[in-house]
């Protein structure tokens, strides 16, 4: 446990002189959406032009409302903060409203990011939108 708390103080430390504010720092360290849905309604994924991958996972109800999100990523830690400052941002809204999401609303709520991150909240926020278009092309909506 102490190890735990030593790594995380160390992991802080490099991402602030990385340029991350706390609410990406807190983001990244939390992982709170990582991971995927037994029985998702939908799974999507996406490909960076760094290479590097997310994949998508939508609980959707009513064709309408998203109740649950998660995400894998094999990605860095800017990727990780988006995609779950991403969730936040569309969980309880409609599909419609997320689509409407965008990288510069996920960055507001990261507060900083490093500049040669911005691609990887352009990866979770395509990622996301892409999830939303393949379920809306599955129920014709
Ligand atoms: Fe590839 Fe951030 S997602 S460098």
């Amino acid at each position: 446990m102490v190890t735990k708390i030593v790594s995380s103080a160390a992991e802080r430390k490099m991402l602030s002189d990385a340029g991350y504010a706390d609410p990406a720092i807190d983001y990244y360290i939390e992982k709170k959406y990582m991971g995927h849905i037994e029985n998702a309604d939908q799974v999507s994924e996406n490909i960076g032009s760094c290479g590097d991958t997310m994949k998508i996972y939508l609980k959707i109800d009513d064709r309408t409302i998203i109740k649950d999100v998660r995400y894998e990523i094999t990605g860095c830690a800017g990727a990780i903060s988006a995609a779950m400052a991403a969730v936040d941002l569309i969980k309880g809204k409609t599909i419609d409203e997320a689509l409407k999401i965008n990288d510069g609303d996920v960055f507001k709520i990261l507060e900083n990011i490093p500049e040669k991150k911005h691609h990887c909240i352009q990866l979770a926020v395509k990622t996301m939108h892409k999830g939303i278009l393949d379920y809306k092309d599955k129920k014709s909506l």
